[in-house]
């Protein structure tokens, strides 16, 4: 069943004097399966933010149409179930994270019972728990954008739109928002997270799409995205002679000599066993032989070239 839907979304801008139009959304479509992780990966100002503006109805769309949960995203009954982190998220900086928290709560009408058990839980659940009582105006960036994520998860939904969560985090804030994604995967929810951190898109989605200039330019499961079949393979051998190493990189993608060390990269995995049985024969030693997979980072730089050229 796919929860979040959009079926030909375009937004134009009109700005300035004179008018001018922004295409900041061309052409979007999507299909995300209930209790996936879908990654919507794109650079800056390629019109992630300006979609999840028109999913969340925060604005209308020029043409096309979105669902959340089966409901247009015109009817406001279409959130009730949504939990969203927008982009730079603004703060009443006079509040604690726990008051901040226990407004959020108020405005969805929960239950002092409800509030009394859920506000520390979470704020534990993002890693804060020891500044439940601080003003928030004290809070590092890190600890904002963890409040943020809290506020979002306050009403328990089931679909959580995120724009770029791991924005202005350290690799240990980034491995515990990850950690905390996955933790609500397991949870049957379902994750619609924008980054322009392909690495972190990589580690936790099942779904990527690749947008750019405002259309979706590669799109799928992960592995039918990167393939699985292997991009290179990387032979790193030890003990041979200079003359062999000549042999050795014609045929090779990349040769590379370190020391007593040296490193090839061949485009297949036959051409990569004749050359580690060529180095045996010459009595030098294989140190390691690795498949090298697609990364979704040298995905995305392909499709920036590719859109380049046909933009002439
Ligand atoms: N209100 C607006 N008026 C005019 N142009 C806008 C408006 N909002 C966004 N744009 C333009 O639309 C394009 C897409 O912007 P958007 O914020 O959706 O990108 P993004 O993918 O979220 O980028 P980032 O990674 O920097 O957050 C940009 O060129 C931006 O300048
Ligand atoms: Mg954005």
């Amino acid at each position: 069943m796919s929860v979040i839907r959009a079926s030909g979304l375009k937004k134009t801008f009109r700005t300035g004097f004179l008018m001018r139009q922004v295409e900041a959304v061309r052409h979007v479509d999507l299909d995300v399966a209930k209790g996936s992780i879908y990654g919507f990966i794109g650079p800056n100002g390629a019109g992630k933010t300006t979609c999840i503006k028109m999913l969340t109805g925060l604005i209308r769309p020029t043409a096309g149409e979105a669902w959340i949960n089966g409901l247009p995203v015109s009817d406001p009954d279409s959130r009730r179930g949504l939990g969203f982190l927008p982009e730079g998220t603004f703060f009443h900086e006079y509040l604690t994270g726990a008051e901040f928290l226990d407004f959020h709560a108020r405005l969805l009408n929960l239950p002092a019972s409800v509030r009394r058990e859920r506000i520390p839980a979470l704020l534990e659940r993002v890693g804060i728990g020891h500044a439940a009582d601080l003003r928030i105006r004290r809070y590092s960036k890190g600890m904002r954008q963890r409040v943020g994520l809290a506020q979002t998860l306050i009403g328990d939904p089931d679909v959580l739109i995120l724009d770029e969560p791991m924005s202005g985090l350290d690799p240990l804030g980034r491995r515990d928002v990850r950690d905390l994604i996955l933790s609500l995967r397991d949870d049957g929810k379902t994750v619609f997270v924008t980054s322009h951190i392909l690495g972190d898109a990589e580690l936790i989605c099942d779904h990527v799409a690749i947008i750019l200039g405002g259309r979706i330019v590669s799109e799928g499961c992960l592995d039918e995205l990167l393939g699985k079949e292997v991009a290179g393979v990387e032979v790193v051998v030890e003990g041979i002679s200079e003359a062999l190493f000549e042999e050795l990189r014609t045929g090779a993608t990349r040769a590379v000599s370190q020391g007593s060390r040296f490193l090839f990269e061949y485009a297949d995995e036959a051409q990569a066993e004749k050359a580690v049985d060529t180095v045996r024969s010459a009595d030098g030693r294989l140190r390691s032989l690795v498949p090298r997979r697609r990364s979704l980072e040298e995905l995305m730089v392909a499709d920036i070239e590719r859109e380049k050229e046909r933009a002439g």
